[in-house]
């Protein structure tokens, strides 16, 4: 037996036929060939399989894809400014050289684009930044270089924002 379910993903709308116990992260993948989105381990522990639910953060392998019906999707592959530029959070953990073998990364990236934007965050310490991150597993890097790409962003971010960074 199958479920129809409507999906807005990165913008467009798809009207699919799913198992009802299909995870939208098997939908992101097998049926929309979203594959930048990972699956680790498959029980929500590692969050490689972050992606935003309505613009915000899930493990979509704990996911039903008929629970995501009619919601607004955003995968790793949607959230590049243009097809020539990264988003700058994923900029950031390149340039921190926070990025090893890769399989953590959409995941880390589609935390990080909602912690960065909490309004909390301006003041966020790095251990603050390590327990936000503390769904997101990474096996490469020991955590250090994420942390402190996430934080100088927010730091970066913080001085954009005041009087003298705006140039005011
Ligand atoms: S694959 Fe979903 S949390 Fe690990
Ligand atoms: S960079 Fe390899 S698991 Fe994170």
């Amino acid at each position: 037996m199958f479920k129809i379910v409507t999906l807005h993903v990165n913008g467009k709308t798809f009207e699919l036929n799913v198992k009802p116990n299909a995870t939208l992260l098997q939908v992101l993948r097998d049926e929309l060939g979203l594959t930048g989105t990972k699956e680790g381990c498959g029980t929500g522990e590692c969050g490689a399989c972050t992606v935003l639910l309505d613009g915000k953060p899930v493990t979509s392998c704990l996911v039903l894809a008929v629970q995501a019906n009619n919601r607004k999707i955003t995968t790793i592959e949607g959230i590049a400014t243009s097809e020539e530029e990264l988003h700058p959070v994923q900029r950031t953990l390149v340039e921190h050289g926070a990025i090893q073998c890769g399989y953590c990364t959409p995941g880390v990236v589609m935390r990080s684009i909602t912690l960065v934007e909490k309004p909390e965050a301006s003041s966020f310490t790095k251990d603050d930044i390590r327990d936000e991150m503390s769904g997101n597993l990474c096996r490469c890097t020991g955590y250090q270089k994420i942390v402190e790409a996430i934080y100088n962003y927010i730091q970066d971010k913080n001085k954009n924002e005041t009087p003298e960074g705006r140039g005011v």
